[in-house]
């Protein structure tokens, strides 16, 4: 790293699979931006720490992945609206004023969903599975693109009952039936299916029927690589476009971007690329 570049980094635990470097390096590169982006593996009693530390050593920003997405918000002096009502961050922006709080993952799954997929979400019918902070940060983004309804399900209803109840503000706003569901006796089908559960990483297959599934739905599982294969496999099988978090992954990335250094990058170019060196 020299020294003069400005400093950005990805703080989670564990951390070391972690793309973001890849990707910023990347954007970087692509728009000429002279910065440094690394990985912390930070100590699971130590992110509030780890974050002064960063800024205090000149530290520009920094993304959060898990498990301390919850903890960042008390940290901040401004948090915007989306990561409020997410009530999960995964970027900081650590200026000499104070630090700024957002979340960009549920923009990076909308801009994924309707550009890179190519799937309009106004007016459609959409299935949120899980009431995790994954969920949380994809509902209010969700929900601005303007679908006709918007169920949220989860093996724990009162969860998914929470958080529709947290967004029926935005929901009216935005004219979406918003409502809550168990995971069993789910009614109608979908235009767009979300998994965002942690089930696959739990050995547990996808936790609803196949009927759940418009012919030619799209189904996206917000995890990539192995965890994600047996929710694509059971979306082809019954005839709906599979798609794996990747793509939310570089477009979150591409937002985070943009608001640090106020560049848009080639978004779709890097997925690409990615996807290449993944194999
Ligand atoms: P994350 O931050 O990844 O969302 P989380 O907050 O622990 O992680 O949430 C995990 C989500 O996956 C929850 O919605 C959880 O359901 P519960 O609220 O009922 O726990 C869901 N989940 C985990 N394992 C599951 C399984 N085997 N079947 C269905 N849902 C599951």
């Amino acid at each position: 790293m020299t020294p003069e570049m400005d400093q950005y980094c990805v703080m989670g635990n564990p951390v070391e699979h972690s793309r973001s470097p890849w990707i910023h390096a990347r954007f970087a590169e692509l728009t000429g931006q002279r910065l440094a982006y690394g990985k912390r593996l930070i100590a699971l009693d130590g992110f509030a720490a780890a974050v002064q530390a960063f800024r205090a050593a000149g530290g520009k920003g920094c993304n959060i992945t898990v498990p301390f997405k919850f903890e960042a918000a008390p940290l901040a002096a401004t948090l915007a609206p989306r990561a409020r009502l997410a009530q999960a961050c995964n970027i900081l922006c650590l200026g000499a004023e104070g630090i700024h709080a957002d979340n960009t993952d549920g923009v990076g799954l909308v801009k994924d969903i309707t550009r890179n997929a190519g799937v309009d979400l106004a007016g459609r019918d959409l299935l949120l599975l899980g009431a995790g902070g994954a969920a949380a940060g994809v509902l209010g983004p969700l929900l601005e693109a303007g679908p006709r309804r918007i169920v949220v399900a989860n093996r724990t209803r009162p969860k998914a009952e929470a958080l529709a109840a947290r967004h029926a503000d935005l929901a009216a706003l935005q004219k979406t039936e918003l409502s809550a569901h168990g995971l069993q006796g789910l009614q109608g089908n979908f235009d767009v299916i979300i998994n965002a559960t942690a089930s696959s990483l739990s050995g547990g297959g996808v936790p609803v029927p196949a009927q759940v599934l418009k012919p030619g739905a799209l189904a996206c599982d917000m995890m990539y690589g192995p965890a994600a294969q047996g929710f694509m496999t059971w979306a082809r099988e019954h005839g709906a476009v599979p798609r794996d978090g990747l793509g939310m992954l570089v477009e979150q990335a591409a937002e985070a971007f943009d608001i640090w250094r106020g560049v848009r990058p080639p978004s779709a170019q890097v997925l690409a690329e990615l996807r290449a060196l993944l194999g």
